[in-house]
């Protein structure tokens, strides 16, 4: 049998961190027939709750579940961890400035990012989830030098499966038929998802996404701003937050990371850029990649036209803002 994998949750009381707990211990993240260890890491005051998660994962009677540890030691929580999924944050409350929420996040993940260092496994693979998902993950690049920086991720496949879903809604075909859409740049509503690599399998080969959909005029604007406004919209919808498909984003973000991207396929995830496709170096931005033996690679030599540089070079700006804003909030 297989050794069990430890992985980390944060923010694991939270909404995403209910729904995802569950898939990880079924396997859904990291393979059927993988064991994995949850540590569980939430504030204070949220100590009684995260304990009845554990309560209740006891009583789910996992078979892949090798153990729980349920903390609000961030110390503890990190120890030994091979995946850590940062799903725990600061929320913007009505009538916060936006300096001041990412002045607790940067806090939050300066120090995650220390206890990271000191007493996660060698090579975890880390995935950030909370927001500024980019921004957190590059504080936490930052402070976390012994961390390889191709280790440190941040979640934009959430937005990459709402781009093939709308596009799978819209031509009536499955969405497991539909492949390489693009998600750029920051996880927020400047992001830039981008179909012209896309492709459907249909009975009669593989056809390029914007010739099926023959309407450039909804793929430039209405398909974008749908993408780009998903997480409002169901947030408005449910009153809370989108855990479910957010959870299941991760899953595949860190399936695909450690077990590899199928051939032919590429997914989005938020990475450090080395300058591909002229993004500035050392900013988290999400591109095209593809994953092999636990490592992903930006696909290269994609043609990118005047429309989506623009988009492209707009949410890297947002990425830059970002950035300096985050260091004003470190003196
Ligand atoms: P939530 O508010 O239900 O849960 C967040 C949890 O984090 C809470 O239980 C809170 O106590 C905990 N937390 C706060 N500070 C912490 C710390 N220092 N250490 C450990 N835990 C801490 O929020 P929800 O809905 O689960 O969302 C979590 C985050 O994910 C939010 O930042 C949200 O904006 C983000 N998100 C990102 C998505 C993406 O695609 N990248 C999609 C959806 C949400």
């Amino acid at each position: 049998a297989k050794n069990p994998v430890t992985v980390l949750v944060t923010g694991a009381a939270g909404q995403i961190g209910y729904a995802i707990v569950p898939m990880i211990a079924r396997g859904i993240m990291l393979g059927p027939d993988q064991p994995v260890i949850l540590h569980l890491l939430d504030i204070e005051p949220q100590a009684e709750s995260l304990n009845g998660v554990k309560m209740e994962l006891v009583d789910a009677a996992f078979p892949l579940l090798k153990g729980v540890v349920a903390t609000t030691d961030v110390v503890e929580a990190c120890r030994g961890v091979n995946v850590a999924v940062m799903v725990g944050g600061f929320p913007r409350k009505e009538g916060m400035e936006r300096k001041d929420v990412m002045s607790k996040n940067v806090s939050i993940y300066k120090a995650q990012a220390s206890a990271l260092e000191k007493h996660a496994a060698e090579d975890c693979k880390v995935l950030v989830v909370a927001n500024p998902a980019n921004t957190n993950a590059l504080i936490l690049k930052e402070f976390a030098p012994s961390i390889p920086e191709k280790n440190i991720t941040c979640l934009t496949r959430l937005d990459h499966n709402r781009a093939l879903g709308q596009i799978s809604e819209r031509l009536n075909e499955h969405v497991g038929d539909i492949k390489n859409a693009i998600i750029w740049g920051n996880h927020s509503s400047t992001q830039y998802p981008d179909v012209n690599h896309a492709t459907v399998t249909t009975s009669g080969g593989e056809k390029p996404v914007r010739k099926l959909v023959a309407d450039d005029q909804w793929l430039n604007t209405e398909f974008i701003t749908t993408v780009q406004q998903r997480g409002a919209a169901i947030i408005k919808a449910r009153k809370l937050s989108s855990a479910l498909s957010a959870a299941s984003a991760a899953c595949d973000h860190i399936r695909d990371w450690v077990l590899g991207t199928p051939k032919g396929t590429w997914v989005s995830m938020g990475v450090y850029s080395d300058g591909s496709y002229g993004i500035q170096p050392g900013l988290i931005y999400s591109f095209p990649v593809t994953c092999e033996k636990g490592q992903w690679s930006i696909v290269q030599g994609l043609k990118i036209d005047e429309f989506s540089r623009a988009k492209m070079d707009a949410t890297a700006k947002e990425l830059i803002d970002e950035k300096s804003l985050a260091y004003s909030c470190l003196d």
